[in-house]
């Protein structure tokens, strides 16, 4: 595992990319439980220049897609069925992510620095050529996808994007377009939680890690979790102080636990 994960000799470029994620997410997990990334309802004043939130996910979140497209078709003949299938979730993910989902948001002429987007470009151009890597040059794992971990793993996949597509469109349709208002939301695992749709991302990567098997996507994995669980307790309580009558059995983001 080590070896495939730092093969420095032969692959330096993918061993930086992957060390470089790493690093994210040693820093970003202790950082974000003192200080909310600014944007969004956390966003404010002292973070330097800001550009408008949806061309801020545009550039934040294209180099996952491109970079991981590019980097597959230039190896995509070394690439396993289980290869296949685990590139396709992760490029329809972030294809919806990077081209679609910024263009639906409601509220995304709000300002979000420049610096979270510089970050997320940064940590994405790593990632997605990265895991593009794992999926066909470095993939050695000798299983046809069809073992038990990788089956729960795709059944984890499917059931974490609809989480985190019903929670993102419960949110989506509390705003009328051009508003920028905040209102308690219910249903779907609302009823639960403060932030299902980072549930679902989470269960998503999880999944995707469990199927591929590959070093680069459990590092992918705690590095969301290192941002998602942090942000999630922040909106937690941002709800909480905002809202007196928000729901007090809600938990921020694992049902019935956290
Ligand atoms: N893989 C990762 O590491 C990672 C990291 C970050 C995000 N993501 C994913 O990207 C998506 C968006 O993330 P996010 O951090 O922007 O999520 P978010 O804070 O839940 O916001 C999602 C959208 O809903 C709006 N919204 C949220 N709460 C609302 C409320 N109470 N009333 C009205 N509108 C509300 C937001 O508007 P405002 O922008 O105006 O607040 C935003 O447009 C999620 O699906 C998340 O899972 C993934």
């Amino acid at each position: 595992m080590i070896e495939q994960l730092l093969p420095l000799t032969n692959y330096p470029l993918y061993s930086a990319a992957a060390l470089l994620v790493v690093a994210m997410a040693t820093i970003t997990f202790p950082v974000l439980f003192f200080i909310s990334a600014p944007y969004g309802r956390h966003q404010r004043e002292g973070w330097g220049p800001t550009v408008p939130a949806r061309w801020g996910w545009v550039l934040m979140e294209s180099p996952a897609f491109l970079g991981f497209v590019v980097v597959f078709a230039m190896h995509q003949e070394l690439a396993t069925a289980t290869g296949w299938v685990g590139a396709s979730i992760y490029a329809a993910h972030y294809l919806y992510r990077a081209f679609i989902f910024p263009f639906r948001m409601r509220g995304g002429d709000k300002a979000k620095p420049l610096l979270t987007c510089f970050l997320g470009f940064a940590v994405n151009a790593c990632i997605g050529p990265a895991l593009a890597f794992g999926l066909t040059v470095l993939w050695t794992t000798p299983f046809g996808p069809w073992t038990p971990s990788a089956f729960s793993g795709l059944g984890l996949v499917l059931a974490g994007a609809l989480v985190n597509h019903q929670s993102d469109l419960i949110l989506h349709r509390l705003r009328q377009p051009g508003e920028t208002t905040y209102r308690i939301p219910y249903g779907g695992f609302f009823q639960w939680v403060s932030a299902p749709n980072y549930f679902g991302e989470i269960l998503q990567w999880l999944g995707f890690a469990l199927f591929t098997g590959i070093p680069m996507a459990w590092i992918f994995f705690a590095l969301t979790l290192a941002n998602l669980l942090p942000r999630a307790r922040s909106h937690h309580r941002w709800y909480k102080i905002e809202f007196p009558d928000y729901p007090t059995d809600r938990k921020a983001l694992i049902p019935f636990v956290w």
